[in-house]
């Protein structure tokens, strides 16, 4: 059993964090000219880096090679201090790391007072990581007050959290606060791609993204979606089962109703309804992707070529289909379909039959040229400019009798129709 890629991958210097450079720029800069502040706040989502930079900044604070003469951003690797905090090294006398998941109590919190009373036992600084920090409790805050307020001179306080508003503001105002953030896509995925090759996997096109939207930006998730794909992949990973695995719509069904929509094809659009079901797909999973799907175009007939790199990763082929898509379907179109559909997915939240949410959607999105609100009627003349028709082609309607002939109209309104002569109507005279 091979250790999990995020253990593996955990950074051990500012550089290798991926994603965080308006919080690690700044902290090195502050590390090389020497600025080191008793306390320091890294709050932000799950799985961003937090805990991994609590420990490179630990790292670097103990380096034998960072000095008042010389201070540095990097970890030496090689010192004492660096070898025990490096991945899988034993951990340091110096760096106490305290989960306030399980110690957050006030006794747990005055045990720390104690313990920070004493010098380090080796290197320059006792630093105390409080990782989980919104667990302490309020009583374990107070008590930790004086010391995170005035520190002795050795000691250092790096606190880690999801909830920054849970850390009383007292504690937090004497804390220089560094926010991570998620890790979007365009980051993720090429570093994805060279994680991939430094472990010798194959990636199908299109793999990557989903592994990222799985992961929703956290980079402990998204490696570990991609540990789930690798351990369960016969060699390379392929595009068709990783997003089995992952339950993601396949994206022939997402073109396929698309284009039918585009094209006004009800038949062929509530065939793909019907594959849906029959594949086992989840109805309101697929009216997600949809959703996703139609933002996609959107992106796409809003931004033309620079689209490529809004949609960082898209195989090359699926791309160009979708441009296609985004051309026949047109702005407004695309804008309302995407209303319909976020608004059938909140409908759908808890529905008891959400196929039948699914087929009245579809209905909806086939259906622009009876819709008289704003966006229906933007919709139909985005058609009528492209040279569409309006509405769907209808075999012709005879004129109910409720309503007045065209001569009566006219009649009434001769300012806008003229009369026609009576000598057009009359028979001609015979001579
Ligand atoms: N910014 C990043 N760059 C590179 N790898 C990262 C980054 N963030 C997280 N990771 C990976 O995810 C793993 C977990 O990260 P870490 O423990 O630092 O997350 P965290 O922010 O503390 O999350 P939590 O809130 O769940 O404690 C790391 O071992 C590393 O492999
Ligand atoms: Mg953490
Ligand atoms: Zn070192």
């Amino acid at each position: 059993m091979t250790t999990a890629l995020y253990r593996r991958y955990r950074p051990e210097s500012f550089a290798e964090v991926i994603g965080q450079d308006h919080v690690t720029a700044p902290l090195r800069q502050a590390l090389r000219s020497g600025q080191v502040n008793h306390a320091y706040l890294f709050s932000g989502p799950r799985g961003c880096g937090k805990t991994t930079s609590a420990r490179i900044l630990a790292r670097i604070l103990n380096c034998a090679q960072n000095t008042e003469a010389s201070p540095t951003d990097t970890p030496c690797g090689v010192c004492e201090s660096c070898v025990e905090l490096a991945r899988g090294g034993p951990g340091s006398l110096d760096v106490v790391e305290i989960d306030a998941a399980s110690h957050g109590g006030v006794d747990d919190a005055r045990e720390l007072r104690e313990r920070a009373t004493f010098a380090p036992a080796r290197d320059r600084y006792k630093i105390f990581i409080l990782d989980e920090a919104h667990m302490v409790s309020n009583q374990g805050f107070n008590a930790l007050l004086k010391i995170v307020e005035e520190p002795p001179p050795h000691v250092k306080f790096i606190f880690a959290t999801t909830e920054p508003d849970k850390v009383i503001g007292t504690i937090r105002s004497r804390t220089h606060h560094y926010p991570f953030r998620l890790v979007p896509p365009d980051v993720l995925v090429p570093y994805l791609e060279h994680l991939c090759s430094s472990e010798g996997v194959g990636v199908g096109a299109g793999v990557l993204p989903l592994v990222v939207r799985a992961g929703g930006g956290s980079v402990r998730d998204t490696l570990s979606v991609l540990d789930q794909l690798i351990a369960g992949a016969d060699g390379a990973l392929e595009y068709e089962s990783a997003a089995a695995l992952l339950g993601y719509t396949q994206s022939s069904l997402l073109d396929d109703v698309v284009e039918a929509i585009a094209a006004r094809d009800g038949a062929a659009a509530f065939r793909v309804v019907e594959r849906v079901i029959s594949t086992g797909h989840e109805p309101r999973r697929f009216v997600e992707d949809l959703l996703e799907r139609l933002r996609d175009l959107i992106v796409i007939a809003a931004s033309g070529d620079a689209a490529e790199a809004a949609l960082h990763g898209l195989p090359a082929d699926q791309l160009a289909a979708m441009r296609q898509q985004a051309a026949h379907l047109g702005a407004s179109e695309l804008s309302r379909s995407a209303d319909l559909t976020n608004d059938a997915l909140t409908e759908m939240t808890g529905a008891t039959s959400p196929r039948l949410h699914l087929e009245l959607l579809v209905a909806r999105l086939l259906l622009p040229a009876v819709d008289d609100s704003r966006s229906g009627l933007g919709a139909r003349l985005d058609r009528l400019e492209r040279g569409l028709p309006a509405a769907p082609a209808r075999a012709a309607e005879p004129v109910p009798a409720a309503q007045p002939a065209p001569a009566q109209l006219a009649a009434a309104q001769p300012a806008l129709r003229p009369v026609p002569a009576p000598a057009v109507e009359a028979p001609s005279p015979v001579p």
